[in-house]
C-alpha cells in the first residue's frame, strides 16, 4: 500500500511516498532555515505562509520522485498533531482535499509517535519492550514503548525541550540556522570540560527533565548576569570561546540526557533502545546511548539522522501501522496544537 505523508507541524513543508510502512519512496522537504535566520527564529505566521506556497509543488515532487500519479496514492497521512495550530492546519487541509478528491482513507497522525516510529524505518525492527528517547525541537521525552503505536510516558520536560535549548544556546552564540548543527559544529573545535554548565536532575530518580536553568547558565557565562537581547546583539565572541561554550552546552545536555535514559532502561528493565526526533542527530549523544547500551546489554535502535529531523516519511511510515490497525480518521478531523 503506497500511503502519501504529509507535515507541516513546525517549520519545514514536508511530503513523501512509503509503502507498506518501510519503503522510501520518496521524501521531499522545503526547509524555512533562510526565513528562520533573516528573522531570528521560527516566527509562525511567517511559518504558515511558507507552507501555504510550498504544499502544493513539495507534493508534486514527492509524486513526481515516486515515480508516481495522484491516482497512484492509496491513503493519505497528516501530522494532526502536536505543533504550531496555523502550520498544521496547511497540512491537515490539504491532506483532507487530496484525500476527499482521491476517494482515499486519510490517516491523522501523531507527529510524537511518528519520530519514534523512525527507528523502524532506519533497520531492523526494534526490541521491545524498549525505553524511548524522544528528543525535538518542542518536545522531550521518555516512554516504555511496547509497538509502533504503544508508548507509556515515563517523563518529560518540565520547561524546554532539549532542542529549543540547544536552539536558545546557538542564538546566543550567534551561530547560524539550523541551530543545532551549528551547535554540534561547533563544539567539534571546543573543549567539553573548559566550560562547567549546571544539570538539572530534579527529584532523585525522576525520569523528567529541566533545561531552562541551562539556558540562563549559558547567557550569564557569555554575557554576564542581567545580559539583555541587546547584549546578545552587540556581543563578540572569539571562536575559541564559542567552541568552549558550544562544547560545554552540548556536553552539559547530553549528560542529563543520556543518564535519565540510563536509568529509565534500568527501572523498567527495557531489552531496547529507541532514539528519536531532531536532537537525535546529535553524533555524541549517539555514540554516548551506543556506548550505555552496550554495557547494558540492550540493542539500540536509533533512527538514521535523515529520518530524526522532521520529515513526512515517518509519517507515510506508521499511517500504515494505523490503516491496518482500522485507525482511520474522518475528513472533519481537526488539527491539534
Ligand atoms: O524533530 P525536529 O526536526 O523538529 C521538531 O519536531 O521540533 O527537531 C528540531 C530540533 C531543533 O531544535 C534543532 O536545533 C535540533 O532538533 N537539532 C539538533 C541537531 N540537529 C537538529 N540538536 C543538536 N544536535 C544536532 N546535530
Ligand atoms: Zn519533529
Amino acid at each position: 500500500m503506497r500511503i502519501l505523508g504529509i507535515e507541516s507541524s513546525c517549520d519545514d513543508t514536508a511530503c513523501a511516498v512509503v509503502e507498506d510502512g518501510a519503503r522510501i519512496l520518496s521524501s521531499v522537504v522545503s526547509s524555512q532555515d533562510d526565513l528562520n535566520q533573516r528573522f531570528g527564529g521560527v516566527v509562525p505566521e511567517m511559518a504558515c505562509r511558507a507552507h501555504i506556497e510550498s504544499i502544493l509543488p513539495v507534493m508534486q515532487q514527492a509524486l513526481d520522485d515516486a515515480g508516481m500519479r495522484f491516482g497512484d496514492v492509496e491513503a493519505v497521512a497528516v501530522t494532526t498533531t502536536p505543533g504550531l495550530i496555523g502550520a498544521l492546519l496547511i497540512g491537515v487541509t490539504a491532506a483532507k482535499a487530496a484525500s476527499w478528491a482521491l476517494d482515499v482513507p486519510l490517516i491523522a497522525v501523531n507527529h510524537l509517535e511518528a519520530h519514534l516510529y523512525g527507528a523502524w524505518m532506519s533497520g531492523p525492527s526494534p526490541v521491545l519492550p524498549a525505553a524511548s528517547l524522544l528528543v525535538s525541537g518542542g518536545h522531550t521525552c521518555l516512554y516504555l514503548t511496547h509497538g509502533p503505536l504503544s508508548h507509556d510516558l515515563l517523563g518529560a520536560t518540565v520547561d524546554d525541550a532539549a532542542g529549543e535549548a540547544f536552539d536558545k544556546a546557538a542564538s546566543i552564540l550567534k551561530l547560524s540556522f539550523p541551530n543545532g548543527p551549528a551547535m554540534a559544529q561547533a563544539a567539534l573545535g571546543g573543549d567539553p570540560n573548559s566550560v562547567r554548565l549546571p544539570r538539572a536532575w530534579l527529584d532523585r530518580d525522576s525520569l523528567s527533565f529541566s533545561f531552562s536553568g541551562l539556558k540562563t547558565a549559558m547567557l550569564y557565562h557569555c554575557l554576564g548576569q542581567n545580559a539583555s537581547k541587546r547584549d546578545i546583539r552587540d556581543a563578540v565572541y572569539t571562536p575559541r570561546f564559542v567552541a568552549d561554550a558550544a562544547a560545554g552546552f552540548q556536553e552539559a545536555v547530553v549528560d542529563v540526557l543520556v543518564r535519565k535514559t540510563r536509568a529509565a532502561l534500568q527501572k523498567t528493565g527495557a531489552a531496547g533502545l529507541i532514539l528519536g526526533g531532531g536532537v537525535g542527530c546529535n553524533i555524541v549523544l549517539r555514540e554516548r546511548l551506543r556506548r550505555e547500551c552496550e554495557e547494558l546489554g540492550v540493542k539500540a535502535s536509533l533512527t538514521s539522522p535523515e529520518l530524526c529531523r522532521d520529515n513526512a516519511a515517518i509519517i507515510a511510515g506508521l499511517a500504515h501501522h494505523m490503516y491496518e490497525a482500522g485507525r482511520v480518521a474522518p475528513l472533519s478531523v481537526e488539527a491539534a496544537p
